[in-house]
């Protein structure tokens, strides 16, 4: 009994259908359908332009998994489970999941996972022919589809560590990296006195100027596009690198802290914001799935702690200080970094 369990959990770990079935209902935005009246199989396979005999196949099994249920014979509605598949939910899982949209079309790059623990490269290049960031340079959906997702919690995201360091000496914040200015809108929001920039790349930087412009902060921050491995266009008294070094194996993210190390005004420090492993995380599946996409998608890694002080020494750094902060968005903690030029930590 014990061993069929066992069974059990091995075959719905190993799935690799269920996964797919499940995107595949978020791209056909069938929930929506059904909640607009294609309640049958048949009416969504009219709705999605998709083969009616395959479509009521995956229909079963979205009902064998839980996602959509029988409200009457032949007539389906989305279990609670299935809801959060709906376009207007606020946890944006329908986007998350979308095959179209960058995410989950990174995803995919699973298939060859075997490939990326063989090599410790990632896979999206061998799928789409180019690497993640090119691919989002060339495509602008998908750049924008990443700018979303990137920012879908932003409006509360970075209060933590903009309220965890003290602003009162700062007078100038770069934001390397800083997608659409959600971190400098929150600085912007606690310290009043304190003006900035975000770097970006051309695509993200036109909307960061949007955001910002929407919240009333274009005389405040200026938004340039510029490419982080090269010399930054700004000098700042505190460089943020936010959800950036992940995305990078140790050499490219030494080189982009030595770009912000030498960008620093005298005094200056550089506030990475990210997570840093402690024993806890290492079991917590969130952060291990993260660690692994970001293999798959572009070669990077989530650090640990130890990992955090040997890249700051590379770069010429001491790491300063550490703030753990809870994440009102994701259940793990998160952590801020200090770093400061090697010996000038008091
Ligand atoms: C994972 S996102 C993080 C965005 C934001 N800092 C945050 O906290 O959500 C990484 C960002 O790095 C930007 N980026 C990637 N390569 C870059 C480069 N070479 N130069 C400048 N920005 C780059 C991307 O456009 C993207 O917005």
């Amino acid at each position: 009994m014990k061993d069929l369990e066992a069974l059990r959990t091995l075959i719905r770990l190993g799935s690799l259908h269920t996964p797919m079935a499940v995107r595949v209902a978020a791209t056909l935005r069938l929930v929506d359908h059904i909640r607009a009246g294609a309640t049958s199989a048949g009416e969504l396979a009219e709705r999605t332009g998709t083969d009616p005999d395959a479509l009521a196949r995956l229909v079963r099994h979205l009902v064998a998994i839980g996602v959509l249920q029988e409200s009457a014979p032949g007539r389906l509605a989305p279990t609670e489970v299935g809801l959060l598949l709906a376009d207007d939910h606020p946890a944006a899982q329908r986007a998350w999941h979308d095959l179209n949209q960058i995410v989950a079309r990174a995803d995919v790059g699973f298939v060859r996972l075997l490939d990326a623990v063989h090599t410790g490269r990632p896979t999206y290049a061998d799928f789409y022919g180019k690497t993640f960031y090119d691919d989002l340079a060339d495509r602008p959906d998908l750049r924008e589809s990443f700018d979303t997702l990137m920012a879908c919690d932003q409006d509360v995201a970075y209060d933590a560590p903009a309220a965890a360091y003290d602003w009162s000496g700062v007078r100038h914040v770069c934001d390397v990296g800083g997608g659409t200015g959600g971190f400098v809108t929150a600085i912007a929001r606690l310290a009043p006195h304190v003006t900035a920039t975000v770097v970006e790349l051309p695509g993200t930087a036109a909307a960061a100027r949007e955001h910002l412009a929407a919240e009333g902060l274009t005389e405040r921050v200026e938004v340039v596009e510029a490419d982080f491995f090269k010399p930054l266009p700004c000098a700042a008294d505190v460089m943020i690198l936010s959800f950036v070094l992940l995305n990078w194996p140790d050499e490219e993210a030494v080189r982009i802290l030595e770009r912000c190390a030498e960008s620093l005004e005298p005094g200056g420090r550089i506030l990475v914001y990210e997570r840093d492993d402690l024993e806890e995380s290492s079991s917590n599946e969130l952060f291990t799935e993260l660690d692994l996409r970001m293999l798959v998608f572009l070669g990077g890694r989530l650090r640990t702690r130890d990992a955090w002080w040997d890249l700051a020494a590379r770069a010429g750094l001491d790491v300063e200080a550490v703030h753990r902060l809870p994440s009102p968005t994701i259940p793990f903690d998160l952590s801020l970094l200090v770093l400061a030029p090697a010996g000038e930590a008091p």
